[in-house]
């Protein structure tokens, strides 16, 4: 009788180093607590980010059911590029093993376990990377009404730097982390942007072409360098030592998307800056695909559209590094793709995110840079979802979206930061992606000239100041006037909603 039993026993206990154990009860002490301060108590602390804490075994027990959906659904922790496309700095992914472990625990009955759990890891105070060399704080707070559509403004923020200095990070601390959405950083060296500050009564000022004299254009192909902040993000230096000048006597731009959050509150962003002394030995360059964030893509997505597709690419005219990538894009989006292609070799998967998330817009750093060979081809794809089964669609019954500058509108592309392999290419390299731009843009506005109108629509929205659905005749810029008039059909002075939708189809 006793000798089958002899296997058996070495079997199981040969398969309890790998599950953990059938015996053992999963406790908060041993399992989960490791996991926990290792993976989400870096936001999950008080001042961390996230919306409540899970530093300790109380708060962890009160949050188990939730813990579990959000782990396994892979909400939490937020990280979405998929893995095996392409290998990032800082990943932070859960293990199958971490999320049966966190499940195994709930339905254990959460039990603390005996002993101490490890003591939680030292956070730093404040700024993420260390005392900034320069902190600056926004001159004037602006207000941010309760409700209305999405505030598109930019500020100016005097550096008052005597000499040239390398900027290789930029940390931003929200004054309202509920209404500042993302920042596109830009730079005035012409005090344009100090002349418009503030004429209309409040500070900073309209218009997405970002103050004249911030040289590179909005829209245009390279965001490189210092590139914006978004909700989420996390603060970096730049990799290889590279950094992005800032001349003596400029100005910072933040081309801030404000958010109204159904409370009245102020905005004034503060920005930790870091210098180094040592020039960089490479030009960064960034690639945008499509580019002017899918503004000629022809994003026109028909309401219930499971899977509406853009595109674009670019071939190598030089070898070169792959450094950093990150998209965006609104809340239909579902899918991003980056892949390359050797000349005659196979595509490969460089960046994959299959579940895009509106509020995760991260810029990921790869942990070694991707070396591409020139003559390689380098493929975006985005994927949108505008059927009901999209959890993130913000309208109910699904509505037709085009591309525009509120947030309920979409936008879409990547955009790749990079160096050319051999410095002295660089010119090279980025004269190629303006002149890939400017067709790109082109053949697009051929092929879909309605998105001018779309765009144009968007444009006509953001006018609308005191958000009542209309554009009177104080909200039209002097400019404008006269085209206004064409499309007020009924000629009473201002533009109606229908009016307004009118103009775009
Ligand atoms: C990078 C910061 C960050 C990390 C790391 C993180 N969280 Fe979160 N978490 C948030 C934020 C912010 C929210 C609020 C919701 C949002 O903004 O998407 C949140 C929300 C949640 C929620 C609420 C979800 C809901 O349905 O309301 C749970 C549960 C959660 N996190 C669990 C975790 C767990 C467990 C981990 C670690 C395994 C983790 N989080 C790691 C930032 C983070």
């Amino acid at each position: 009788m006793r000798s089958p039993r002899f296997p058996l026993a070495l079997f199981a206990a040969a398969s309890a180093v790998t599950t953990a154990s059938a015996q053992q009860p999963v406790t908060f002490n041993q399992h989960v607590a490791p996991i926990l301060l290792r993976s989400c108590a870096p936001c999950h602390r008080p001042g961390g980010g996230a919306p409540f804490s899970l530093l300790t075994f109380e708060d962890a027990r009160r949050r188990g059911k939730t813990m579990v959906r959000a782990t396994k659904a892979r909400f939490m922790p937020p990280w979405h590029p998929v893995e095996g496309h392409g290998s990032f700095v800082g990943e932070r992914r859960l293990t199958a093993a971490e999320i049966a472990t966190l499940e195994r625990w709930v339905a254990d009955g959460r039990p603390e376990g005996p002993g101490q759990p490890p003591a939680a890891p030292k956070f730093p105070e404040g700024w993420q990377l260390g005392k900034p060399d320069l902190v600056v704080t926004m001159p004037k707070a602006f207000p941010v009404p309760a409700s209305g559509p999405d505030i598109y403004r930019n500020f100016v923020v005097p550096l008052n730097l005597d000499r040239d200095r390398w900027v290789t990070a930029i940390e931003v601390r929200a004054g309202s982390r509920q209404v500042l959405h993302h920042i596109i950083f830009g730079i005035d060296t012409q005090g344009a942007a100090r002349r418009r500050d503030g004429q209309d009564g409040k500070p900073g000022f309209d218009g997405m072409d970002g103050g004249a004299g911030s040289r590179g254009g909005n829209l245009g192909t390279s965001t490189a360098g210092l590139g914006g902040w978004a909700v989420g993000g996390q603060p970096q230096h730049l990799p290889m030592g590279l950094a992005r000048k800032l001349p003596k006597g400029a100005d910072l731009i933040l081309r801030s998307h404000l958010h109204p959050s159904g409370k009245a509150e102020f905005e004034q962003t503060t920005l930790g800056l870091y210098f180094t002394d040592t020039p960089p030995a490479h030009t960064m360059v960034g690639l945008q695909l499509p580019p002017a964030f899918g503004f000629a893509a022809g994003i026109d997505i028909p309401a219930g559209a499971k899977q509406f597709t853009i595109r674009d690419a670019f071939t190598l005219p030089v070898d070169a590094s792959l450094l950093t990538v990150g998209g965006h894009a609104h809340y239909l989006c579902r899918t991003m793709q980056v892949k390359v292609t050797p000349p005659g070799g196979e595509p490969r998967s460089v960046f994959y995110i299959d579940n895009w998330a509106f509020n995760w817009q991260n810029r990921y750093q790869y942990r070694e840079p991707v070396a591409l060979r020139r003559g390689t081809k380098i493929e975006v794809t985005l994927t949108y979802d505008n059927s009901k089964d999209n959890p993130a669609n913000p309208f109910d019954p699904p509505r037709r979206v085009r591309w525009g500058l509120q947030s309920t509108d979409e936008m879409g592309s990547v955009t790749l930061l990079m160096i050319a392999r051999r410095e002295r290419d660089s010119g090279r390299l980025e004269r190629a992606i303006r002149s890939a731009a400017r067709s790109s843009l082109r053949s697009g506005v051929a092929e879909h000239p309605e998105s001018l109108l779309g765009s144009l629509v968007s444009r006509i929205k953001m006018l609308d100041k005191n958000g009542d659905g209309k554009i009177d005749q104080s909200e039209i810029p002097a400019g404008w006037r006269r085209y206004a008039r064409r499309f007020d059909t009924n000629g009473d002075g201002t533009l109606d909603a229908a009016e307004i939708e009118a103009i775009g189809r």
